[in-house]
């Protein structure tokens, strides 16, 4: 299949353009663009898309390779992947191993990096008007966007996640912080893994030091988190 995807764009967020190839594909580019605070910083960041794009492409193949359904099917080998295109559910759930950001925000009593009994899971609404506020199960079930039985195989699938990128990172010497996932259904109503895994979604450290977007929240340049992500790169084996 050629690599010259084409389609419309549909959507354009702050790390990602979506364009429609056909009913069953869609194509999404990565920006060199690096945002935090709800886009209230923004930087310009060569190379970043690249980067982020190969991290989610090595990572979704991983996954796949342990049976973890996702909706890469290729890429450009520069900032855009080919997926299967997915009726989201406008949520991100996220996994801790470590107490951090938000969670921190909301529970003062947990020193930062606390390492928790077993992996957290929690479920925010994605909406940037409301600042993707933490929701429950029972709030998710009431909204009609997924049911309990449904919940209850995401959050399986993100625990066996959470395990095999938590094996990979410790193998390379990294520790795995936490992570955002979100999921969709195919036209079969099987429940995919979607969207990115990249610096920009997870938290890693190389010896206490941050790999991730936390760099460019925390004041450093988008220079500095290119270089940051070439690190991680190289150290997961991304070519
Ligand atoms: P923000 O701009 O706040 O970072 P966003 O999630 O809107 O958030 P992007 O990541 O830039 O922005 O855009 C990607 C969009 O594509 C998201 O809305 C995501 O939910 C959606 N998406 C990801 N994978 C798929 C898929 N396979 N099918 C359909 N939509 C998808
Ligand atoms: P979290 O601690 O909830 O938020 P914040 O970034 O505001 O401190 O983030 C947990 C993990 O989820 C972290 O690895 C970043 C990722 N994440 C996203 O990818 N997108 C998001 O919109 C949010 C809120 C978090």
């Amino acid at each position: 299949m050629s690599r010259n995807w084409t389609g419309e764009l549909i959507y354009e967020g702050k790390a990602k353009r979506v364009y429609r190839v056909n009913d069953e594909f869609l194509v999404m580019e990565f920006k060199d663009e690096v945002t935090a605070f709800d886009g209230a910083r923004k930087e310009h960041a060569p190379s970043k898309g690249k980067l982020a794009a190969a991290q989610t492409v090595f990572l979704m193949g991983l996954l796949g390779k342990y049976g973890i359904r996702n909706h890469l099917v290729d890429w450009d080998g520069d900032r855009k992947i080919l997926v299967r295109s997915l009726r989201m559910i406008p949520i991100e759930v996220i996994v801790r191993n470590y107490a951090y950001g938000s969670f921190l925000k909301r529970m003062p009593l947990v020193k930062s990096m606390t390492k928790f009994s077993k992996p957290l899971i929690e479920f925010h609404l994605k909406s940037d008007e409301l600042h993707d506020p933490l929701i429950t199960t029972d709030d998710i079930i009431e909204a009609g966007l997924a049911s309990q039985e449904q919940l209850n195989e995401i959050m399986g699938i993100a625990l066996r996640i959470n395990e095999i990128l938590n094996n990979y990172m410790a193998s390379k010497g990294l520790t795995l912080v936490d992570f955002k996932l979100e999921f969709g259904f195919d036209k079969s109503n099987n429940l995919v893994l979607a969207d990115e895994l990249s610096g920009d979604t997870i938290r890693v450290l190389i010896n206490g030091r941050h790999l991730d977007k936390e760099l460019f929240r925390r004041g450093s340049s988008s220079a500095d988190l290119v270089k940051a992500y070439e690190e991680m790169n190289k150290i997961l084996g991304i070519s």
